[in-house]
């Protein structure tokens, strides 16, 4: 992990910035609620600062960020909510591909792709191909995304090499599970962030956080700001991580 010194003169100390963030952008219908407005405009809100983070997170030299933007559950919200977030996504899609041209940083989708229709998959497709040799932060994208269904897609493959003598069953290990999910060749995350006050994982990287420090901080997600994002890292350098040693 590489030592960062903040930005901001005023404080002017080290600490220990974590190589792989995971944020749960949570609450955007209860900021919409809040404020007498429909859950939609949660959304827009919440876009506008996924894209501020993700900035910031690249600006303060984070390797890999990953965003849980939409659950393989959220499809069982009201049509029109999980319109909207489509037409979000898609806004998003089209300014990446023309906007960020020179940025340093590479997008990645995790998820099942297939889900959304042939227009999303190849602007999703795209996105990749056009920032896959940039040389800055990784930044997943999980979409449709549910960690039980990565874990059974890895099962599924690695028992489809077992079935035609690819793979010897002795030979299954730990890497083995790790380098078939979507987050394959990547470090499991250190820090996972859930903004909105809720305690659970929402099927968010279940295999790759068996190590992670969580914070939950109690602000909605459209209220997140940079100076959140540092609180949490702060909180992260309190921590004593021991992966089950002494
Ligand atoms: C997160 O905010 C966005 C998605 C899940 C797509 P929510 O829409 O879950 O907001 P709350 O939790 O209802 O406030
Ligand atoms: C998790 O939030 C998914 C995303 C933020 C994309 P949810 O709002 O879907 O999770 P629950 O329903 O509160 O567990
Ligand atoms: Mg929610």
């Amino acid at each position: 992990m590489a030592i960062f010194k903040k930005k901001k003169p005023e404080a002017d100390s080290y600490r220990t910035l974590p190589e792989h963030i995971g944020i749960i952008m949570d609450g955007n219908g209860r900021w919409a609620k809040k404020r007498l407005l429909p859950r939609t405009a949660g959304h827009t809100a919440g876009a506008k600062v996924f894209r501020t983070i993700a900035r910031y997170c690249s600006d303060i030299g984070i390797k890999y960020l990953t965003v849980y933007a939409f659950s393989t559950e959220n499809w069982s919200r009201p049509p029109e909510e999980v319109k909207a977030l489509m037409k979000l996504f898609k806004d998003y899609l089209l300014e990446a591909l023309s906007d960020f041209k020179d940025d340093s940083i590479v997008v990645n989708f995790i998820g099942d792709k297939s889900g959304f229709t042939d227009e999303m998959h190849k602007l999703m497709d795209e996105n990749e191909e056009l920032s896959k040799d940039r040389d800055g932060m990784v930044l997943n994208i999980a979409i449709n995304y549910g960690s039980r269904d990565e874990i059974v897609r890895a099962v599924k493959k690695i028992s489809a090499g077992v079935k035609n003598g690819d793979i010897d069953i002795d030979s299954i290990d730990e890497k083995m599970v790790s380098d078939n999910l979507y987050t394959a060749g990547q470090p499991d995350p250190d820090l996972v962030i859930r903004p909105s006050g809720e305690y659970r994982i929402s099927n968010f990287l279940l295999w790759q956080s068996a190590y992670t420090e969580f914070v939950i901080m109690n602000k909605l997600w459209p209220d997140f700001t940079t100076e959140d994002l540092d609180e949490a890292i702060d909180i992260f350098n309190g921590r004593n991580r021991r992966f089950g040693g002494v």
